[in-house]
């Protein structure tokens, strides 16, 4: 008899709406997993990216998937079976994980339903202090912004260029996070804080208190100032937006600096940055337990703090969805199961 779990499931590419609550066969744990009871999913743009198909893609690129898929990376939820080769958890422990990134990119981690397999090397022991809901804000967002300003912590090919991700130091360099107040910008922001920058943060007024709780340094209004008309000789611009007009970082940096892409796609100006001497470097995040669980600490002892911008019942999940479509995100959307 298979056992059954309610779950998100998607059996066409589309709106929010193709997203169906129902019943699923709960998964199979594999040598190597733990079965994760889910009390917490977190949403990512990969989430709707999948969804719709990867329609931005070019055909070629596109996911051939087999129906139904089951979406979500980020989890926080208790341990509720394990491998007979998994030592390092028990049946009981709160955990929280991003959940094969980048291996299921194209066909759904799985994270949208009551119970959810995990490779136990990519699980992080809940931070201890805050909630199932705050934990599963945090995997892709802070492994995104770990592996681009601490440590990539992996060998594996980049995507986005020939050449392997360097993080640089960041103490006592200026550093401007741009679409600082979103799911990667607002844990980047309090990463180059607590490593000792002077941190311009740029984002929607919205933000504004926000910022200053982190202790920004400057905050720019990007819906009333060109950050490029304001600010000169940075160290860095971590830009976690993406989309047209990147180029107009390579204005505000100093010759020897970096401009780190989070999303890459569309970026014209390399030969510009080689003549200006400014390295642009990208890479895609991968799960990483023991990268989760070094920042595990810092959220557990309030260094690091993961805002919610709004919560909904996995039932909703094509309501948590149309939040993320109207954009403006403070922090990050959470599914509570
Ligand atoms: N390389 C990787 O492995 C990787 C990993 C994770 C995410 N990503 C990519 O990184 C991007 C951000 O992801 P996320 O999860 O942080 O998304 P998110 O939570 O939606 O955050 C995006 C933020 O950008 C702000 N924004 C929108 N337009 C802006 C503009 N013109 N200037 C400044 N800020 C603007 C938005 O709010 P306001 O307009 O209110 O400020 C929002 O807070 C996405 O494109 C995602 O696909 C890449």
């Amino acid at each position: 008899m298979i056992d059954v779990m309610k779950a998100v499931r998607l059996h066409a590419f589309g709106g929010p709406d193709v997203l169906v609550y129902e019943d699923a066969p709960r998964p199979e744990l594999k040598a190597g997993e733990a079965l994760v009871r889910v009390e917490a999913a977190g949403l990512n743009p990969p989430d709707w990216y999948l969804r719709d198909g990867y329609r931005a893609l070019p055909p070629e690129w596109r996911p051939n998937a087999s129906f139904p898929l089951i979406l979500g990376t980020d989890v926080s939820g208790v341990v509720a079976a394990l491998a007979p080769d998994v030592a390092a958890f028990s049946i009981g422990d709160e955990v929280h994980a991003m959940v094969r990134f980048p291996d299921a990119v194209m066909t759904g981690s799985g994270a949208y339903a009551e119970y959810v397999s995990v490779p136990a090397s990519q699980l992080a022991p809940k931070p201890v202090g805050i909630d199932h809901i705050h934990a599963a804000g945090a995997p892709m967002s802070i492994l995104t912004a770990w592996q681009f300003l601490i440590e990539l912590g992996h060998d594996e090919p980049n995507p986005f260029q020939s050449y392997r991700h360097e993080p640089v130091p960041l103490e006592g360099k200026t550093v401007l996070i741009n679409g600082a107040g979103g799911g990667v910008g607002h844990l980047a922001v309090q990463l180059a804080k607590w490593q000792g920058a002077r941190v311009i943060a740029v984002a929607s007024a919205r933000n504004a208190a926000l910022m200053r709780d982190f202790g920004v340094d400057q905050f720019i209004d990007y819906k009333t100032t060109a950050a490029e008309d304001v600010v000169q000789d940075v160290d860095l611009v971590l830009d976690a937006v993406g989309g047209a007009n990147m180029e107009r970082f390579l204005r505000v940096l100093k010759p020897g600096s970096a401009l780190f892409l989070v999303n890459p796609l569309g970026f014209t100006g390399h030969e510009e940055a080689e003549k200006l001497g400014i390295t642009v470097s990208s890479t895609q995040v991968r799960s990483h337990g023991a990268q989760l669980a070094q920042a595990a600490c810092l959220l557990a002892d309030g260094t690091v703090r993961v805002v919610i911008d709004s919560r909904f019942p996995l039932a909703k999940a094509s309501s948590a969805h149309d939040r993320a479509a109207n954009g403006n995100i403070q922090g990050k959307i959470v599914m509570a199961v």
